[in-house]
């Protein structure tokens, strides 16, 4: 039986700074997301706090109109930084304060702003901006130099201008860039970033995991694979695993999005474990997307929460790597919505 599997090799997309901008909303996982569908866990006091502070951070909308003509509100700044670890709603919460904000606003994850930058230029992202009244940037990090100078001077800018600006990360700012470039030589700028938000720790247990088991299903063979991958409807992509890691390679990871887009399942035939860094923060980021579009993930292989070697596990990705480890037991378990 050959089933009418598509291939990600087929898709190579490309994407435009307007199309990028185009595309700065929640992902559509989010669209119900409000603070009152926000179920804070009584065990982590932090959740209803969270709660509270959005809330607040919104209130200063109320009646002050936005953008250039906010009223100043001086015991506010202007930024609110979620930190937490994974799954305990700091995205909900972020989709959630968006739609409070009113008139133009933006919402994307740090990659997709870094890509518009790489897309339009400073400047022209500068005016973009300008004058929106929220700046929502999820998964907020620092990855290089380049970025690190880039977004201090970005923000500072809007910040300036009146637009608010949040950001959701599993790092706390002072410690971002830690363990994955010489972030001591970046101090003064990290601290500059730090000191425009309000910094509010979010603990509790990871969301997905509640009702899914704490594994990633891997199918026994590639017959079964190709069973399961075929019995469900829409576009399903077949693939090697290494076939995959290799076309990732070729597309900016800005555009993973649109690489992923409105497929119902990605099939991956043979995964190993990695030890490149470079193909793993690929993966990852193409776990990311797929994470947001709710894609279905079938494998072969090892486990996919195995697929991040020990060694970097250890590193300064860390974190990262067990983020995308919740995500792929959670997209491999069928139980996704
Ligand atoms: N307390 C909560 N009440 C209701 N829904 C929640 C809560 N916490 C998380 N969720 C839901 O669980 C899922 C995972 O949450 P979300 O993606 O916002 O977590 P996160 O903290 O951003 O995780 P990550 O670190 O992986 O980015 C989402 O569908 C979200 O709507
Ligand atoms: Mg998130």
């Amino acid at each position: 039986m050959t089933a009418p599997f598509a291939s990600l090799l087929d898709r190579a997309p490309t994407m435009s700074g307007d199309e990028i901008a185009a595309s700065l909303v929640p992902p559509r996982q989010f669209d119900d997301a409000t603070l009152e569908n926000y179920t804070p866990d009584p065990d982590y006091p932090s959740q209803a706090q969270a709660v509270e502070r959005v809330r607040a951070f919104a209130a200063a909308w109320k009646g002050g109109g936005g953008g250039l003509f906010r009223k100043k509100a001086p015991e506010l700044k202007p930024g609110l930084y979620l930190d937490g670890g994974f799954g305990v709603g700091k995205t909900h919460l972020l989709a959630a304060l968006w739609k409070l904000a009113p008139g133009r606003k933006y919402f994307g994850t740090f990659i997709e702003y870094t890509a518009l930058v790489g897309a339009l230029g400073y400047q022209a992202t500068v005016k973009l901006l300008t004058g929106s009244t929220l700046v929502a940037i999820d998964e907020f990090e620092l990855d290089d130099p380049g970025d690190t100078m880039m977004m201090t001077r970005l923000l500072g800018e809007l910040a300036e201008t009146g637009t608010r600006i949040a950001a959701t990360s599993n790092t706390p700012p002072n410690a971002l860039g830690e363990g994955r470039f010489a972030a001591i030589d970046f101090l003064r700028e990290i601290h500059a970033l730090a000191a425009r938000f309000d910094i509010l720790r979010i603990d509790g247990l990871d969301y997905r995991r509640r009702d899914v088991e704490g594994h990633a299903i891997a199918y026994p063979d590639d017959v079964a694979l190709e069973s399961a991958a075929a019995a469900l409807r829409g576009t399903v992509t077949m693939d090697d695993f290494d076939v995959v890691l290799r076309h990732l390679a070729t597309v900016h990871p800005s555009r993973y999005v649109k690489l992923l887009h409105g497929l119902s399942a990605v099939g991956l035939r043979g995964v190993h474990v990695l030890h490149d860094q470079t193909d793993a923060l690929r993966f990852v980021a193409a776990v990311d997307r797929l994470y947001d579009g709710q894609v279905r993930v079938l494998a072969t292989g090892v486990p996919l929460d195995q697929v991040f070697g020990d060694d970097m596990l250890a590193g300064g990705y860390r974190k990262k790597y067990l983020r995308a480890i919740s995500r792929l037991i959670a997209l491999t378990s069928g139980s996704t919505p």
